[in-house]
């Protein structure tokens, strides 16, 4: 079954939707006082491994250059505009995890902070995942293969330890209850 590479990636969104829902969760419950920021704190850790570093990777390093050698062109169309979305979500995600350091640390004024850059993060990954979902990934259907590149986005998804990523995911999912 080699299926097409998009498959995963549309799989990969799934489970990043699923823990953009569970940081606005523990973030409602750090604000209320009922949730530890260190669960915030490991939610945002596994949104900069699993979303930014493996699965914008497998998007930036295989599926957009290989987009780009079928003619879909950089500047003025939609892989630009993602790029520029994954770099935009590496900003928020890195005031997030900052802000949520100085509220564990005990600064309750920095639980605005955190919650400005999680909302702005979800937003933000909410409409970029609706725009490859829907435009993006349905023209990678068309221009590449089944069963390309397959193997080399497997290959990135073991490098970073994708699996173990999601027993994780489980398990802080466990912890918030439900
Ligand atoms: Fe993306
Ligand atoms: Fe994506």
């Amino acid at each position: 079954m080699a299926g097409h590479v998009v498959d995963q990636l549309y799989e990969d969104h799934d489970r990043i939707l699923e823990a953009l829902d569970m940081l606005e969760k523990a973030v409602e419950g750090v604000e209320a006082g009922r949730v530890d920021p260190a669960v915030v704190l490991e939610l945002i850790d596994f949104l900069s491994r699993f979303a930014d570093h493996y699965h914008h990777g497998v998007e930036e390093l295989l599926l957009f250059p290989a987009l780009e050698r079928r003619g879909v062109p950089l500047h003025g169309g939609p892989i630009g505009v993602m790029v520029c979305e994954h770099g935009m979500g590496r900003y928020m995600l890195r005031n997030a995890r900052a802000a949520a350091e100085r509220v564990r640390s005990g600064d309750r004024g920095a639980v605005a902070e955190l919650k400005h850059y999680a909302t702005s993060y979800r937003d933000l990954l909410v409409q970029h995942i609706d725009k490859e979902n829907n435009v993006l990934f349905a023209m990678a259907r068309d221009v590449i293969g089944e069963g390309e590149l397959v193997e080399e986005a497997r290959r990135v998804a073991e490098e970073h330890g994708r699996e173990e990523l999601l027993k994780r995911l489980g398990e802080i999912r466990a912890r918030l209850g439900g």
